[in-house]
């Protein structure tokens, strides 16, 4: 039998197995001035928060996985910029500061799973923004395909480098949609090339935000919504984009 992990609780083979992922970091090099004050919420292993330092972004973390906030704490010098990543959950939080801007990037926010949690979020980061302070969400936009999917057809998504054996995984995807709840259950099968009996599952949900149901909750949740861009080149939001980024105040 295969075994069962949480990639979040592996801070090092999610860094190995998000190696490709920096189309967004110029995004936010970019919205967020230098010497501003920011939080990052489901800050992961500070892919997102090393730059923004190197950029003299005054950056705060908020991260439900311990091993997370350890391993981000380990990879900066700076212990002031280490107490600012802070253990603790997205839809509750009370940090004794007010920050500039606050996002959410790379799908995050799909892992609250109902509107309820979703608009507990927002309201944590409404008592958390500034004045004059944005709010940037950045979610993908859910293709209609997502409505076809099944659990019966494995898709390979994405194959990477372990570092500590230095064997190719390949991650092989089982979704299935619920219309009703909207929510994916979907499985990730780790597959080595030659380490077969490294071979592990990590089996988890999210939830498919459509656009009507993300304005309906940020107005209600208080916020205005100042831009809504399709792609990190900032480019407006289209029927057939590939992202929602919304930028609220
Ligand atoms: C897809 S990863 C993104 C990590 C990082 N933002 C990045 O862009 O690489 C999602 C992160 O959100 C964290 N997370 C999930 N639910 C959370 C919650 N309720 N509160 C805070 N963090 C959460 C996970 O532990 C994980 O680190």
């Amino acid at each position: 039998m295969i075994n069962t992990f949480d990639i979040y609780q592996n801070p090092s083979l999610y860094d190995d197995q998000y190696w490709w992922k920096r189309d967004d970091i110029e995004f936010y090099k970019k919205i967020i001035p230098s010497n501003s004050k920011v939080l990052e919420l489901g800050s992961g292993t500070g892919r997102l928060g090393v730059p923004l330092l190197r950029n003299d972004v005054e950056y705060f973390g908020l991260e439900l996985s311990k091993e997370f906030c350890n391993y981000t704490r380990s990879k900066l010098l700076n212990k002031e910029h280490q107490k600012q990543i802070i253990h603790g959950d997205m839809t509750s939080f009370k940090i004794d500061h007010k920050f500039d801007y606050i996002f959410v990037a790379f799908n995050t926010f799909l892992h609250l799973l109902t509107n309820d949690k979703a608009a507990q979020c927002f309201q944590c980061v409404k008592s958390h923004l500034s004045d004059n302070g944005i709010f940037i969400l950045d979610i993908v936009h859910p293709h209609p395909s997502f409505l076809f999917k099944s659990n019966n057809k494995p898709e390979l998504v994405m194959d990477f480098k372990d570092s500590t054996n230095d064997d190719i995984v390949e991650i092989y995807e089982y979704c299935e949609y619920n219309h009703e709840t909207e929510i994916c259950d979907i499985i990730w099968e780790y597959r080595y090339q030659k380490h077969v009996d490294s071979s592990k599952q990590f089996k988890y949900q999210m939830r498919m935000y459509y656009p009507d149901t993300i304005n309906r909750l940020l107005i209600d949740n208080g916020f205005y919504i100042d831009e809504v861009y399709g792609d990190y080149d900032m480019n407006r939001f289209k029927e057939h984009s590939q992202l929602q980024i919304y930028k609220a105040i």
